[in-house]
């Protein structure tokens, strides 16, 4: 698996910080040492979507020399480890991209497994950072506006050097005209569809309650297309293990 992989977009809204987090939970409770870095600069979302306090240390203030990388890690439900971004205006005043570009270079040299929660269509503050090499995974919905723009992300990137890995199709059955998963390839490149998260109403319920859907509804269609994805990141085939009283509570939830 590759150690640090940027989870970018074309369009906004269509599912990067939940997949991001998600992605990094469920490798997470495969063993594996992840740290999911927001670098969403304009508009962090992670520390919403995972209740971290406000007051709580964030990339801004290393990139200031506030505070140490190490000071900036939030551990999440003892587990999962967590650089959030500054979400105050002032947060962004004296953004400084070399002191920024340095920060990248330690936290790429301190972890396993790094996920990088981008802004749509990338953002200038991770693409000022690019040196080539990194990989990729975009996420779009299936429809066509967000596919096009996924497509000119990729572009970009590539023209950067950053190796695109492929695709995660978001809200799949949510859209009435809804792409075919070919359609949507043959759209971005003919890059692969590494994943198919499902429209599930759990997503946002979990957004809501600011837990992981693969930690807090682990049996929910979203969570169990999340670790699919985990596993085929690792290179892994899925074989799902459920419990006898899991079976009985799918089987109660669907009947
Ligand atoms: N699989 C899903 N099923 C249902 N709703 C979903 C799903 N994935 C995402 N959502 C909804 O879409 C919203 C946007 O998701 P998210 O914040 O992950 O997108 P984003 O691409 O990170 O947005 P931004 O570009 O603003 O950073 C969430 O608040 C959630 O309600
Ligand atoms: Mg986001």
């Amino acid at each position: 698996m590759p150690n640090s992989i940027l989870v970018g977009s074309g369009k906004g809204g269509v599912g990067k910080t939940t997949v991001t987090i998600n992605l990094g939970m469920a490798l997470t409770l495969m063993g594996r040492d992840v740290v999911i870095v927001d670098v969403d600069i304009p508009t962090p979302n992670v520390g919403f979507h995972l209740d971290i306090p406000s007051d709580a240390v964030t990339l801004n203030d290393v990139v200031r020399g506030k505070a140490s990388l190490e000071q900036a890690v939030f551990l999440y439900a003892n587990r999962l480890k967590v650089i959030p971004s500054g979400i105050f205006i002032d947060s962004l005043e004296g953004f400084d991209p070399d002191a920024y570009r340095n920060v990248m270079k330690q936290i790429n040299k301190k972890f396993d497994v790094i996920l990088f929660d981008c802004a749509p269509g990338l953002g200038n503050e991770v693409v000022n950072t690019f040196k080539g090499g990194e990989m990729m995974v975009v996420v779009t919905t299936p429809e066509l506006p967000s596919v096009a723009d996924t497509a000119k992300s990729v572009q970009i990137a590539r023209d950067l050097g950053v190796d695109v890995k492929g695709i995660v199709v978001n809200r799949s059955g949510h859209f009435k005209a809804e792409m075919k998963d070919a359609q949507v390839s043959s759209t971005i490149n003919d890059l692969p569809i590494l994943g198919k998260i499902p429209e599930d109403p759990t997503v946002p319920t979990s957004i809501a309650e600011g837990v992981p859907v693969v930690f807090g509804h682990p049996l929910s269609p979203a969570a169990r297309a999340y670790k699919r994805l985990a596993y085929r990141l690792l290179g892994k085939k899925y074989v799902e293990r459920l419990s006898l009283a899991d079976k009985i509570n799918l089987f109660l939830k669907n009947y």
